[in-house]
């Protein structure tokens, strides 16, 4: 019996939540990069894991692969879809855990981009997440949980080549921290701020574009391991912002102090980062 409670104890401590056994999680976007990096430690560390992506075949095949409970096909775009996830997910017990990671990174400047990719950046990135949280925070009701936002240091301050995009996980921030004063004690909502992460996305994005230079001028790209590491601390802690890395973070919020005069330090970083991006070709 009492090695049955040091057990308990060991599974709430790796559930991230103390005095919280690990739950039901849902992973939107989960299929592949940093969603399967965070699904993947969820299941680790004792969570039932609901993988849900757009790609349904995807998200079953990668949640045969890691072990999870569950890959659903989950367009967020659609209010519904997130309630029936929950559903489904309510099943497998006790919903704790919802991490909003679906999205999408089309680079170009704001003319450039067509209606077609503004309007995705929007729904996906802004529209999907709102709808994702309402239905978490419905499911947890009274019991509470944790909501990871999967937003960007692009949402913390002047992002040129990909303004909309910034201006999506701005939004994704802004909401974190304005509905973490909104909700009662047990429910937790927050904003995980990664640089560059060597996933598809930043693959997909023009090679000889601002953005990409701009997301290699960290340095060099993170690794999903990195980020999904950063998210999974999040739950069951008190934080509302994190930055992956934390330094960044800082320089970032002071670009967004005063846009204009960065702006001029502008071809600096984005020298910096096509050095970066080259050498990791
Ligand atoms: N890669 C980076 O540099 C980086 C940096 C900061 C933040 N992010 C954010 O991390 C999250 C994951 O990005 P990633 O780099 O792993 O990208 P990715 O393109 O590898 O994965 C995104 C996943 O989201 C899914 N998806 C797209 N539209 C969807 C929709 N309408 N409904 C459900 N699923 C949908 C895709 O099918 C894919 O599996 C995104 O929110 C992204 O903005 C990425």
């Amino acid at each position: 019996m009492g090695a049955g409670r040091a057990g308990a104890r060991g599974r709430a401590r790796a559930s991230g939540v103390a005095d919280e056994p690990p739950g039901v999680a849902v992973v939107t976007g989960g299929a592949r990069g940093i969603g399967r990096g965070i699904a993947e430690r969820l299941v680790r560390s004792g969570h039932r894991v609901v993988v849900t992506d757009v790609d349904g075949a995807a998200a079953r095949r990668t949640a045969e692969e890691i072990g999870a409970r569950a890959g659903l096909a989950h367009d967020v775009r659609d209010p519904q879809a997130h309630h029936d996830v929950a559903a489904e997910a309510a099943r497998l017990g006790r919903l704790r855990v919802w991490v909003n990671n679906a999205g999408v990174g089309h680079d170009g400047d704001l003319a450039a981009l067509s209606d077609a990719q503004v309007r995705e950046l929007v729904e996906v990135n802004v529209l999907g997440v709102l709808w994702g949280t309402r239905a978490a925070f419905e499911a947890f009701g009274s019991r509470g949980g944790d909501v990871v936002l999967v937003a960007s240091l692009a949402g913390l301050g002047p992002v040129p080549g990909l303004s909309v995009y910034a201006a999506t996980k701005a939004a994704v921030v802004s909401l974190a921290m304005s509905v973490s004063a909104e909700t009662p004690p047990g429910v937790r909502v927050h904003a995980l701020c990664p640089d560059g992460v060597d996933t598809a996305m930043v693959q997909a994005m023009n090679p000889d574009g601002t953005a990409r230079a701009l997301v290699h001028s960290g340095g060099r790209l993170r690794t999903v391991d990195e980020v999904a590491d950063a998210a999974v601390a999040l739950v069951g802690s008190r934080r509302v912002v994190r930055s992956v890395p934390l330094w960044r973070g800082g320089l970032v919020r002071t670009t967004a102090v005063a846009p204009g005069p960065a702006a001029r330090l502008l071809p600096l970083f984005v020298g910096r980062g096509r050095r970066v991006a080259a050498r990791s070709e």
